[in-house]
């Protein structure tokens, strides 16, 4: 089931994106192609994805908010193309293909991932059926996610850590925020916009924080143990930087028992829910085991 339903739906966010991006994208050229360069890489859409499984545990419809999914994964690619600049992590492929600055220059690539950064509010912006309320609920989600006390603080926690060993409770913390925002913000939109009640945002907001901290771990896993040609992106990049991460802090052993417990977490979290949450169990289920 995981894999049919998960290819549907990319497929959905693929169609999406480039109906969105038909208009005018931006005044220039090189601006416009770089930002397609890397949204349309050909990313797993997990975001997007969950999204849209959250809308359906809660009994909405996930397909209805596919635009506020593809809104996410541009502020997810602009993450990426910054996360890759020499002056971060200075990485020379993503999703498969060369990286952004590699391709459009650095001064291009920082512009490309401010303008998906912006546009993706006025994507959002585009979602239809749901109340003002719901819209703006989202925004806000998406904006404290995205910002300071979220992904870009979480962003800054990694760089300052860099060649330090820092205590495991901050790792958590630097975790939670530079990739876990970001999934949180998927699973409580949908939810939000699926109609969910106090209680079920509740469960869910839980599950999404163990989500987003299991698969931070297997990113930090696959960077030491990962095949290049499935994950798309250069192995060791965590070691040539001197990253904290949980290998590099624990064991790889250990790291790997972490995952699992945590994503033991996440599934206690949908105890309430029933077969219309099956498609989030699949998709934590998924993390442990996955190669990309
Ligand atoms: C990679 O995210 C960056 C991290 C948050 C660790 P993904 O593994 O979801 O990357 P894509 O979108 O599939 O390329
Ligand atoms: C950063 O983590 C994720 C974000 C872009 C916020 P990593 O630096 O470990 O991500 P990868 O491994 O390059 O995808
Ligand atoms: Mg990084
Ligand atoms: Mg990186
Ligand atoms: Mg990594």
């Amino acid at each position: 089931m995981l894999k049919e339903l998960w290819k549907k739906r990319l497929d959905l966010v693929e169609e999406k994106l480039v109906e969105e991006l038909r208009e005018e994208t931006a005044l220039d050229e090189t601006l416009c192609a770089s930002m397609k360069y890397s949204l349309m890489a050909g990313g797993k859409r997990l975001r997007p994805v969950l999204l849209m499984a959250a809308a359906d545990a809660v009994g909405g419809k996930g397909e209805d908010f596919v635009v506020t999914g593809c809104a996410l994964e541009m502020i997810h690619t602009y993450s990426l193309i910054h996360d890759d600049l020499p002056a971060m992590d200075n990485d020379d492929y993503r999703r498969g293909k060369l990286t952004n600055h590699k391709i459009y220059g650095d001064g291009m690539a920082v512009l490309a991932g401010d303008a998906l950064l912006t546009m993706a509010f006025e994507v959002m912006l585009r979602q239809k059926g749901v109340s003002p309320e719901q819209l703006v609920s989202v925004i806000r989600e998406m904006s404290i996610a995205a910002g300071p006390c979220g992904m870009v603080g979480g962003q800054a926690i990694d760089l300052e850590s860099e060649g330090k060993r820092i205590a495991m409770e901050d790792l958590r913390r630097m975790h939670m925020a530079k990739t876990g925002a970001l999934f949180r913000a998927a699973i409580r939109s949908g939810a939000i916009l699926g109609g969910a009640t106090e209680g079920q945002l509740a469960s869910l907001t839980e599950y999404a924080e163990k989500f987003g901290l299991a698969f931070q771990i297997t990113d930090d896993i696959l960077d030491v143990t990962g095949d290049e040609e499935a994950i798309g992106k250069p192995v060791g990049s965590d070691e040539r930087n001197h990253k904290s991460t949980y290998v590099s802090l624990t064991s790889l052993q250990e790291a790997k028992k972490l995952a699992l417990d945590t994503v033991d977490e996440a599934m206690e979290a949908l105890e309430d829910f029933g077969e219309e949450a099956d498609f989030l169990r699949d998709l934590v289920a998924y993390l442990v085991e996955r190669n990309k």
